[in-house]
């Protein structure tokens, strides 16, 4: 072991980039891979870590085993782009090398942020030491060119503020003002909670308190939590409840007191209503818009790619806005248009009671879709569409909405391999009486947005490589199909 522990960091990122080299030449299979997603050249990835906008280009950063396809020792993977589109993997950014981030078991360099300060990038993250009685640490790194981070040699808080404490880890860190502000994700008493710090340096940092709370339903630790201003005057904070049955994310919406460190929600909602999306994190680009990243996997679910030598992926980067009502939407950043290839309109047209109209034009993996539906009053009718479907049509992904009751759902319970299952969310036709559904597949993912990004559902399915087809049915009744566009998007990797 003291040989082990005399490697420097340098000696360390080394290592791991030759393991990811040796095991991105062991991956033969591709049947599993995203044509436009961000995910691992191979091993393991989670949370995305360090979205930050640094000299002109989107950095994203992540939690990431390059030696294999497992939860292990976490190091910091590294991937950059210019335009939200297309990414260019870079070698791996933070690996386990400190006392604070390397043990003998469940130790790694977690979750946490990245800034910018005086054109140097610096990145705040939780070192985890040792499973069963976890020791976590906030300690920082630093870069002058984007890419080879030193790490500080002691942590910036080397301690949690009070004992007792399920976690103390995720730091995000901004800038409000003249200071530097950090929230850190724990529970306590059964209930989840953040820590509020401040900064002048990043480097000595101030314990404000609890800056928010369950109110005993939102779970009992609050990982990855993210605060940021949004719109007029509102603050946002997106968190992960652990033990929230099956509500994975939170966002709540407020006004953030920065003189007593006191955030007084408004509205706490779930934010994703998909089986795969977990610990989300947003950037402030140059535009001003705040754009997100949520890993697209969950903790626990059968993970089919991991038998072809890799593991997890991100969401496409998504814009966040509030609605005048207060509402957190999302939606895919304008820019991935970009990939739009073949376009295929369909005229408004009537789909007859009990009708499936396939859409062989469309036979395809990588596809955009929008279909706006007008929902009948009389409201007995369920529509939509079916994803990645088979010839023999056993096999399919379907996306309906139950007029009668308001649900929208992602049934995955025939789409192939892994968990099966139905996302379910309860949606209104928006004020014209339509239901617009937007919704990006990408080989392995379908992300679903709905009424411009009022409710969103991810989720992962696993289909045979040939089951290619779409189509559009209506049950029940019929239905007015109001507008119908797709493309083929192209291919990123
Ligand atoms: C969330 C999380 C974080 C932690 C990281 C470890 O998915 O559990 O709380 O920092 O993953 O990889």
């Amino acid at each position: 072991m003291g040989m082990e522990q005399k490697l420097m960091h340098s000696d360390r990122i080394q290592l791991a980039n030759e393991q990811l080299k040796q095991s991105s030449a062991a991956q033969q299979e591709d049947r599993y891979r995203l044509r436009y997603h961000l995910m691992p050249r191979a091993g393991w990835m989670n949370d995305p870590n360090g979205l930050v906008y640094f000299n002109g280009e989107y950095h994203a950063f992540y939690q990431h085993d390059p030696s294999q396809p497992y939860n292990g020792p976490m190091h910091w993977g590294h991937a950059k782009s210019e335009d939200l589109v297309r990414w260019e993997h870079l070698p791996v950014a933070l690996a386990p090398s400190e006392p604070f981030d390397l043990g003998e078991s469940g130790y790694g360099c977690w979750s946490g942020s990245a800034v910018e300060d005086n054109g140097r990038l610096l990145l705040i993250y939780t070192g985890h030491v040792d499973g069963n009685s976890p020791v976590e640490v906030q300690c920082l790194a630093v870069s002058s060119d984007g890419v080879r981070f030193e790490k500080a040699e002691a942590p910036v808080i080397s301690a949690p503020p009070e004992a007792g404490l399920s976690g103390f880890r995720d730091p995000k860190v901004w800038r409000h003002g003249d200071s530097w502000y950090m929230v850190v994700g724990s529970g306590k008493d059964g209930r989840g909670q953040v820590f509020l710090y401040r900064s002048a340096d990043l480097r000595n940092w101030a314990y404000m308190g609890i800056a928010a709370q369950s109110d005993g339903t939102m779970g009992d630790m609050w990982e990855c939590p993210d605060m940021f201003a949004l719109g007029e005057q509102q603050h946002v904070l997106i968190v992960s409840p652990m033990n929230m049955g099956a509500v994975k994310t939170m966002y709540l919406a407020g006004t953030m007191d920065y003189e007593n460190g006191q955030f007084k929600p408004v509205r706490a909602e779930r934010l994703d209503y998909g089986f795969d999306f977990y610990a989300p994190q947003t950037l402030l680009d140059s535009m001003g818009r705040r754009i997100l990243l949520g890993w697209m996997n969950m903790w626990g679910a059968t993970m089919p790619e991991q038998a072809d030598g890799w593991m997890g992926a991100m969401t496409v980067p998504r814009e966040l806005k509030l609605t005048e009502q207060g509402e957190l939407t999302m939606q895919p950043v304008a820019e991935l248009a970009r990939l739009r290839g073949r376009h295929t309109a369909l005229e408004p047209q009537l789909l007859e009671r009990d009708t499936i109209r396939p859409l062989p034009e469309l036979r395809a993996d990588a596809v955009e879709l929008i279909a706006v539906f007008e929902v009948s009053e009389a409201r007995t009718e369920e529509f939509g569409l079916r994803l990645r479907c088979s010839e023999d049509e056993r096999q399919y992904t379907e996306v309906a909405y139950r007029s009668g009751s308001g649900q929208l759902l992602v049934d995955r319970n025939q789409a192939g391999h892994g968990d099966g299952g139905i996302s379910e969310v309860m949606i209104e036709p928006m004020a014209d009486g339509r239901l617009k559904l937007h919704l990006l597949l990408d080989r392995t993912s379908v992300e679903l947005f709905a009424n411009d990004g009022r409710r969103t559902i991810t989720n992962r399915i696993y289909p045979d490589p040939d089951s290619l087809g779409i189509s559009l049915f209506s049950r029940y009744g019929e239905t007015k199909l109001v507008a119908f566009d797709a493309w083929i998007l192209q291919p990123i990797w």
